[in-house]
Order: structure tokens, then sequence, then C-alpha cells
């Protein structure tokens, strides 16, 4: 460094920011901004001019609600400490590898080679990998509607989307005959239980069913030299599963499956480490070395020291395994205490429905005034105009099942709990159940 003066300092912001249509990408400039963000974005500015919102929308803890293990905060720091922060090798450090391939024997049963796993910076960008390695542009992918950002990931390999719509009959998720028409053309489908966003589970009789029309189907492919079918199989809310509900995996139910699931998996929301960013894929090795391959380029790694850190808290089954069960009890009183409230306003004769929770940290309601006014002289005939009104009148923010695909005004929303006190709920349902009993 010299020591003279620093040179004068030029202002770009107004060339920075500059704008105009067509600067970028095709793709970039299609691609569709998260709606819950959007939502979020606006409670944040009612926050910040001090109203007190009960959020139900973000999919995500708050910290000091749901603390990470403290075994993972104190390895990352210790990792750091001692040094561990070089590069770490693209497909992620071999002993967190080791790790999740002895999780997945110890817990779900699943014995893989330590090639099939990989390790990066939380399941999003094993999302992206899988649809790089597995879709080419016009590829047919399906998936069930409501799901999670499927649609993003479908604009960005430029793949052709075929959403399968759910009913709240089959809680939101698909069924083999939901399926079957597809099944011949598609690419890859797309599975996640529980479900983000109905907090919802598939039944193992379901997935057996579609398991063996996948199989089928590929083994109609393999005679006819054509590729096959794959899964992503998008299991990251696996241990938070409530009451009796029971996590089920394509190969446990059908052991072929092995060779065209890719499981989705990491830290995120079963040690409430959304912003730790560690995940895993576990598949087929052929398709794990060439997700590895596009990652590598990315630079979608894992930061080294919580990949050390993972790797312990993985190897420690008891520690886990009593966060787990004080992390779930709290999640299910949150889960429960939304969902009694809802049952208790629907046996009033209230414009609501809702779906018991079966997992992860969501609930399924249905807010459905529609056709009615409110005090104001509004008529409420649209999931957005419902979910504003509820944010002014009884302060609480949901996320309309639209954010996640589905096109219609159902009266479905999407009510997350792992950003809010149980006392925030406590106080919550009542003022939503005022502002119903308002509505003429
Ligand atoms: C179903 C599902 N898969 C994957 C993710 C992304 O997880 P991560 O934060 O590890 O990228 C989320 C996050 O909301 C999710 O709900």
């Amino acid at each position: 460094m010299s020591a003279s003066a620093p040179p004068s300092a030029i202002d770009l912001t107004a060339l920075a920011k500059q704008t105009g249509t067509a600067r970028v990408s095709n793709m970039a400039s299609g691609l569709v901004a998260s709606e819950i963000l959007k939502i979020a974005g606006e409670i944040r500015g009612l926050v910040r001019a001090g109203k007190s919102i009960c959020n139900l929308t973000v999919g995500d803890f708050d910290p000091k609600q749901f603390p990470i293990p403290e075994k993972l905060r104190t390895g990352i720091t210790k990792a750091l400490e001692g040094g561990e922060t070089n590069y770490p090798p693209s497909d992620g450090l071999l002993e967190l590898r080791q790790s999740v391939q002895r999780l997945y024997e110890r817990e779900l049963g699943l014995v893989y080679p330590v090639e099939s796993i990989l390790i990066a910076a939380g399941a999003r960008p094993l999302i992206y990998a899988i649809y790089r390695a597995l879709v080419n542009e016009g590829d047919r992918v399906v998936y069930p509607q409501p799901s999670w950002n499927n649609t993003h990931y479908i604009h960005m390999v430029g793949a052709t989307g075929v959403p399968l719509p759910c009913t709240a009959e089959n809680r939101f998720l698909p069924t083999l005959e939901d399926l079957e028409a597809e099944l011949p053309t598609a690419r890859l489908v797309c599975l996640n239980s529980p479900l983000n966003p109905t907090g919802t589970a598939i039944d193992p009789e379901v997935l057996r069913k579609i398991c063996n029309g996948i199989v089928a189907e590929n083994q109609r492919r393999e005679k006819a030299g054509t590729k096959p079918v794959y899964l992503m199989y998008d299991h990251i809310y696996w241990p938070l599963t409530v009451g009796a509900t029971k996590h089920v995996t394509p190969p446990e139910l059908v052991p072929e499956m092995a060779r065209y699931t890719i499981f989705v998996d990491g830290i995120s929301k079963a040690y409430a480490a959304t912003g730790v960013r560690v995940g895993w894929s576990v598949g087929p090795v052929d398709v794990t070395e060439r997700m590895s391959a596009i990652n590598g380029h990315v630079g979608a790694w894992a930061p080294r020291a919580e990949q050390v850190a993972t790797a312990e808290l993985l190897d420690d089954p008891a520690g886990c395994a009593e966060y787990n069960e004080k992390f779930i009890a709290g999640i299910q009183r949150r889960l429960d205490a939304t969902f009694q409230a809802f049952t208790a306003m629907k046996a009033k004769g209230l414009p609501v429905d809702v779906i018991a929770p079966m997992g992860a940290i969501y609930l399924s309601a249905r807010i459905h005034p529609f056709g009615k006014r409110t005090p104001d002289g509004n008529v409420l005939n649209t999931n957005e105009e419902v979910r504003a009104w509820i944010l002014a009148a009884a302060q609480i923010g949901v996320v309309p099942f639209q954010a996640f695909g589905v096109p219609d005004d159902s009266g479905w929303y999407r009510l997350s709990v792992g950003a809010v006190s149980e006392a925030q709920i406590a106080e919550a349902m009542p003022r939503l159940e005022t502002a119903l009993a308002t509505l003429a």
C-alpha cells in the first residue's frame, strides 16, 4: 500500500442505478420475485411503524424461540478458531459426507456409498444442481400444486412445468392417479414430504404406488434405450413430524427407486439452522458426480467450519434426539394451538377450515369470507383481499396458496409457526375471531 493520498472518489451512483429494458438475459428478466418476501417486506414496514404483528408468513425460525443446537454453535466457533478457513472439497468434507452416510443408515435404514452424498450451502443449490444435471431445455418437470419454488427452478433451466393440481381431500399431495398420465413424458417428478406449504405428509401406500409407477415406466424406457424419469424427493423437514405421522422414503418402500431418487436434505429446518447453510443430497452416484461438477463451478459449497461442526452434531445421536424432542414439542404446541383455534372458529360457523398438522412448521388454513363486507364497506372477493384485511384487522400475517403456484382464489393459506411465540398465537387467534365476526 502506498502512503500517498487516496484518489478522489468518482460517484458512480447514477450510472449504477441506470435501468432499462433488456439489459439482462431473458431468463433473468422473466424470473418472478418471491411473493412471500414481498409480504414479509410489508410486515416489516408495519413493525417499523410500531404495530405488533403475529407474523405467520416466513418459513424461518426466530432464534430467540428456536436457537440452533449448542453443539453446533460452539462447534462452528471452535472450528474457525482451529483454522478451518480454507476451501473445503467441492463435494463436501469427507467427515461430513460420512456422518450423513451414518445418519441415513441409523435413522432411515438406508445404506448408501459415500459417493452418493454431496454437501452444499443449504438445500437450494442442490435443488438447482438436480434440475441442471437432469433436465434439458423443454423437458417436462412434474410437480404438485401447491409446492415450494419448483416454478422458479423450472424457469431457470427452461423446462416445461407440468403442475398437478392437488386438493384438500388428499391433504394437497398427489396420487399415482394424478401422476400416471404425465409419467411417460416426464424427465423429473418433484415430491416434498412433509410438505411446504401445507404441513401434511405423504401416505406410505400412496408413495409406494407412485414409486412402482416410476419403476415400471423406467423398465419400459430401459428396453427402449431412453433416459429415465427421476424423482427429486425433498424431505428437508423429515425429522419434524408430529402426532402419529411416520416419515417414509421411496427406496425404503421400493429399493429399485435408489436408481432414480435424489434426496434433498440438510440442517436448515431440522436444527432451526436456516442461516448456517449446510445441506446435502443423496442419490445415484453418476447423477451426484455431475451435480458436484455443477456446484463446484457455482462455488455453492457450505463454509468449511460449518461442515466440521455439522459432522460433529450428526455424529451425536443422543444429543440430536434431545434437541429434536424439545424443538418438535415447541413446534407442535404452536401448530396444535392454531389448529384448535381454527377448529373452534369453524364450529361457531365462521368461514374457516383447517387441516390437522402432520409435520414441518406449517398449517393449512382456509379463510373464505368471500362476498362479505368489512366494517369499512369493502367486499372481500379474493385471497389477496382477505390476506390484506387480516393483516390490517387482526394483525396476523399469512401467505395465500397463490405464492405456491395455486392459480385460483381457493381461500387456502400457509400459516408458519417457526418465528412466533406461543403467547403471540394465543393473543392473535381471538383477534381473528373478532375480526371475522365483524363481517356482514
Ligand atoms: C421444501 C423446502 N426445500 C428446501 C428449502 C430450502 O432449504 P435451504 O434453506 O437449506 O436452502 C426449503 C426452505 O424453505 C423448503 O421449504
